[in-house]
């Protein structure tokens, strides 16, 4: 049934103690091999996406909709082939390539998951995994939550980063005019290669000038995962009927909460009819489908360039080094982990 030689016992990453910290609270450990049952196909994952904010907040135990246990297995997306299939699978062959979502099914070697999850994908490479999911996500939050119109102003935090650029890439499609904010000079070409009509470092130019300055109308999308000020320069300079949408904040997701002196929202929204408008892909998993089959047709048409950050990592032992590295705020693109 299978091309690919099954091993006795595989790795994998698990938190073993929550400890707060990402290297402290994980180990590798080796699980036994099964064959997978009814229903079930067994892949071997060549691929696995960094989700660093993500696995931080697991191994604080702060996601709202898990509660971690130890042992506990971690990593969501993985692109890979199948290996083999239970009884009653039909519709995939072995050697077939796939890319798989699942909590807990990412930072290990193999996965055996339900034959309904994976999408068929053309080849098992890094770039498909940069598309699903965090393309996929970046589609749903700046088309479903977002409203993003032809023609609209749209500005993107952390615009180089694995959601960021898809974000950046996906408006220009739409035809608009793009801010990307990024926190390096590095990066601000690579905006440029992208389409962004004005790239923005917020650490050399203060982000409420450049706005109020060169966009006294105001954004009409504001896509922002970074939070703090740059948050606050995206209310206060959203246009009538604009939308800020709130897809992370990694600027501060880990520490103390600051409470900051303000006008009350409303004072803020209200004579605007703008609103803010929260996102988070696990609350939206109608349109995970039809988005990626969308975002997989764009990148197979040579519509949409899918970044894969260029620093290495190799193998389960090197996860923890690809989330310090996110973490950090080096990357361009979407972090991956080559399983193999
Ligand atoms: N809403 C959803 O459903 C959804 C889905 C996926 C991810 N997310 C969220 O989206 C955000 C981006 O995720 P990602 O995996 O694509 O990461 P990423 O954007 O590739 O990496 C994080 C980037 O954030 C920027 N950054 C700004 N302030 C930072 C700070 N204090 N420390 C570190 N980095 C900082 C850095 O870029 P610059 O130097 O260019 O600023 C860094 O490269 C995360 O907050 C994640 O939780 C949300």
């Amino acid at each position: 049934m299978s091309e690919i030689a099954a091993p006795t016992r595989y790795r994998k990453l698990v938190i073993h103690q929550v400890t707060g910290d990402f290297r402290s609270s994980t180990s590798v450990v080796e699980e036994p091999w099964r064959d997978p049952g009814p229903g079930e196909v067994l892949i071997r994952n060549e691929y696995a996406g960094c989700n660093a904010i993500f696995d931080k907040n697991l191994c604080r135990n702060t996601i709202r909709y898990v509660d971690v246990r130890p042992p506990f297995d971690m990593g969501v997306e993985a692109v890979g082939k199948i290996v083999a299939m239970g009884a009653g699978v039909k519709g995939w062959r072995a050697g077939d390539c796939v890319a798989a979502t699942r909590l807990g099914s990412g930072y290990r070697e193999y996965q055996i998951i339900e034959a309904s999850r994976p999408i068929k994908v053309r080849d098992a490479t890094p770039e498909i995994l940069a598309l699903i999911p965090s393309g996929v996500s970046a589609m749903v939050g700046l088309e479903r939550i977002g409203e993003v119109k032809a023609g609209d102003t749209v500005a993107v935090s952390a615009a180089a980063g694995g959601l960021g650029h898809f974000v950046v890439q996906l408006a220009k499609l739409r035809g608009c005019h793009v801010i990307g904010i990024t926190g390096s000079d590095d990066k601000l070409a690579l905006l440029r290669e992208l389409g962004v009509d004005r790239p923005v470092n917020y650490r050399r130019e203060d982000l409420h000038e450049v706005l109020a300055r060169e966009y006294p109308t105001g954004i009409d999308v504001a896509y922002d995962s970074v939070g703090g000020e740059i948050f606050d320069a995206f209310v206060e300079h959203v246009a009538f009927r604009g939308r800020v949408v709130v897809s992370g904040h990694t600027s501060d997701f880990d520490q103390e909460i600051e409470f900051v002196p303000q006008p009350r929202a409303y004072r803020k929204l209200y004579w605007k009819s703008a609103s803010i408008r929260g996102f988070q892909n696990q609350a939206f998993p109608e349109h995970f489908a039809e988005a990626a089959e969308r975002i997989l047709d764009l990148y197979y048409r040579g519509r949409l360039r899918a970044l894969v950050d260029p620093t290495p990592f190799r193998g389960i032992h090197q996860i923890a080094d690809a989330v310090e590295h996110l973490l950090a705020g080096k990357n361009a693109g979407k972090v991956v982990v080559k399983l193999r």
